[in-house]
């Protein structure tokens, strides 16, 4: 099985959390691997898993996960016009059957899930575990924890035109300045590696589109003693950079 790329260090120290608190830490080992884990794996309560997968290169028969999937996640992978696109779904659906799975010690076909209100989903009976997924050029991430609410976003970096239009309506002025102190070639970086963290901070918070329901701690929110979440940023792959956020459950009430 392939490893994944080194976890980077592209956030400054200074952002990152200090154990300010023995119940609470604030930065939460990460652990990142490709494909799913052994039967029995486990996911103690003061840890971050992710998993990775390539969706057109699964490390599962795709017929087998295929098979995985329940009467609703069929009916919904037949939705798709192509047939390239209905197996990306049933690959993306059965990995992350595969991978909860293997946490909760259930067969990933029992596995039933629901949505919050801005669409979250949620798996039934997951007890304390909390996950979310992203996907972004081919590849997925899956992250869960049992610490509190958990979002993740990744993304491809890649050109986009009318950047700065779109700092300016998702990013706030030092941030904006922060993407503009940087050489031309290390911009785009900057400015997915924002991206990715406002979006999984959002999708933690399980907001919707707009994130408006959703606080905004500024980044120093973090490292503060008793800090209400993590919020962590590493490159996946090459080419592409991600960002895992958790609330933790005196988090909600202090934002
Ligand atoms: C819904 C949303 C979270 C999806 O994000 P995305 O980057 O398009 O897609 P991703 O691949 O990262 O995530 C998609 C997955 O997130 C999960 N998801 C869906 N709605 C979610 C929500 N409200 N919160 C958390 N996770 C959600 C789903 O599992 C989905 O995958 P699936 O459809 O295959 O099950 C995003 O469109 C959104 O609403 N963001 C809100 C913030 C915002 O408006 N940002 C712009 C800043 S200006």
């Amino acid at each position: 099985m392939r490893q994944p790329t080194e976890i980077s260090g592209a956030i400054p120290a200074a952002l990152h959390g200090r154990v300010s608190d023995a119940r609470v830490p604030a930065r939460l080992p990460l652990h990142v691997e490709w494909g799913v884990p052994p039967s029995g794996a486990s996911l103690s309560p003061d840890e971050v898993r992710i998993a990775l997968t390539r969706i057109e290169r699964p490390e599962w028969p795709i017929a087998e996960l295929q098979e995985l999937l329940a009467a609703d996640e069929r009916a919904q992978a037949e939705k798709f016009r192509f047939e390239a696109d209905r197996r990306r779904y049933a690959v993306g659906r059965g990995m992350l059957r595969l991978w909860l799975s293997r946490y909760l010690n259930r067969a990933p076909q029992e596995l039933s899930f629901r949505y919050g209100p801005n669409g979250k989903p949620i798996v039934e009976e997951g007890g304390d575990l909390h996950f979310n997924l992203s996907h972004s050029g081919g590849l997925a991430a899956y992250a869960a924890t049992r610490a509190g609410e958990i979002g993740i976003d990744l993304e491809r970096v890649h050109e986009l035109v009318g950047l700065d239009q779109i700092g300016v309506l998702c990013f706030a002025p030092e941030e904006r300045a922060l993407i503009s102190a940087q050489n031309p070639e290390d911009r785009l970086a900057q400015f997915f590696r924002l991206w990715t963290r406002h979006e999984a901070w959002l999708k933690a918070w399980g907001a919707g589109l707009g994130g408006a329901t959703a606080p905004k701690p500024d980044e120093d929110a973090w490292s503060r003693p008793g800090a209400a979440g993590m919020l962590e940023t590493f490159a996946p792959a090459p080419g592409f950079i991600a960002s895992v956020a958790v609330i933790f459950p005196h988090g909600k009430k202090t934002l």
